[in-house]
């Protein structure tokens, strides 16, 4: 970007898996940074983080620390945005928030750029960024709704997990090299960090990312239903989704289906997707070429591929999409939606 004015920005998570990328993205994209503030828990106060080759000490992120921000940008878990959320803006910050504190909230518009660019201005000093298996999805499916008409999604993800902090990288990791080594696992964080039982994430698929609710599903099982409905603003579009770990580090895959309310041609599906913003079509079976989570990891662009028909119905149409969930999922989307907002500010 190439910009004359420029901005406070404030990361809030700065030390953090999502945050770092934010930082990273920032710089690439050439985000008019006039000052940064690098913001995380005490225990990072007066560490330092690298930004535009310079070295910025981190501070620990209190309601003050907002003073004189113009942007904020959170990734540093639920209970902090819901603390220091309001704090900011009520110092004049436009926050962007990565969590799921406030995603749900009628008025706090939920942002996909390439779906709904358009709720962005009609903040009162936060735009929720949302969750990462949701946005790749719903980026890869607009173009089919809109021409289509989609009345049903079934999704089952396999997800990275970075997905779920350091901690989580790192667990996978050891688990690894002691299964390798034929040493104790010991899980220590996965598939929750909060509830007592813990799984093996190496050589494994865990079917539990977030807490369970009432109805049998994961939260973010729910995340995914609820946040698209609010994304596509369309209540009566039907979701569901069995979310899985996996133990990748970084790339969320997923086997999308879809039931459309017209007639489709599947050619017409990829050219349509070809041209979509931020969606780059890999689908050539006979060369075995489809989106693997390796490829995707580094990028900006949500991947698509395996398009075909269902074998059954007609209207049916599977799609497995790919993205880098702490990139377009998470860091990317969130700068992305701060780059409209400067646009008018
Ligand atoms: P810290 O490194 O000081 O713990 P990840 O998702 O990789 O686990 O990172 C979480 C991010 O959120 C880190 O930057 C972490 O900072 C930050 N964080 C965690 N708890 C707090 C808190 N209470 N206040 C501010 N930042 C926090």
């Amino acid at each position: 970007m190439t910009m004359e004015k420029s901005f406070n920005v404030a990361v809030v998570g700065a030390t953090g898996a999502v945050g770092q990328q934010i930082l990273k993205v920032l710089e690439d994209r050439n985000f008019p940074v006039r000052q940064l503030k690098p913001l995380a828990s005490a225990r990072s106060a007066g560490k330092t983080v690298q930004f535009q080759g310079k070295k910025y000490v981190v501070e620990e992120a209190t309601p003050d620390a907002f003073k004189g921000v113009d942007i904020a940008l959170f990734s540093a878990g639920g209970s902090v945005s819901k603390k220091l959320v309001p704090e900011a803006v009520k110092r004049g910050a436009v926050c962007v928030d990565n969590t799921n504190a406030f995603r749900m909230e009628p008025d706090v518009p939920l942002v996909v750029p390439e779906v709904n660019a358009d709720k962005i201005f009609e903040h009162e000093g936060l735009i929720a960024n949302p969750n990462c298996s949701t946005i790749q999805m719903v980026a890869a499916l607009k173009p089919i709704k809109d021409r289509y008409g989609i009345n049903r999604i079934i999704v089952s993800t396999y997800q990275a997990v970075s997905g779920a902090g350091y901690e989580a990288m790192e667990e996978c990791l050891r688990q690894t090299r002691a299964v390798l080594d034929n040493e104790p696992v010991n899980p220590d964080i996965l598939p929750v960090g909060s509830l007592p039982r813990k799984h093996q994430i190496a050589f494994n698929a865990v079917p539990q990312i977030d807490v369970f609710e009432e109805n049998d599903f994961t939260r973010e099982e729910m995340k995914m239903v609820n946040e698209t409905k609010k994304i596509f603003d369309d209540q009566n579009i039907k979701v569901s989704a069995t979310c899985v770990r996996l133990p990748v580090i970084t790339g969320h895959s997923e086997a999308v289906y879809v039931e459309t309310d017209e007639d489709f041609d599947v050619n017409d599906v990829r050219n349509l997707l070809r041209e979509a913003p931020g969606i780059v079509v890999q689908d050539n079976p006979a060369e075995q070429e489809y989106p693997l989570a390796t490829d995707a990891a580094g990028k900006l662009d949500v991947f698509v591929g395996r398009i075909r028909r269902d074998v059954e119905n007609p209207r049916g149409l599977h799609l497995w999409v790919v993205s880098d969930n702490l990139l377009k999922g998470a860091a990317w989307n969130t700068v992305q939606i701060a780059e409209h907002l400067i646009t008018k500010m």
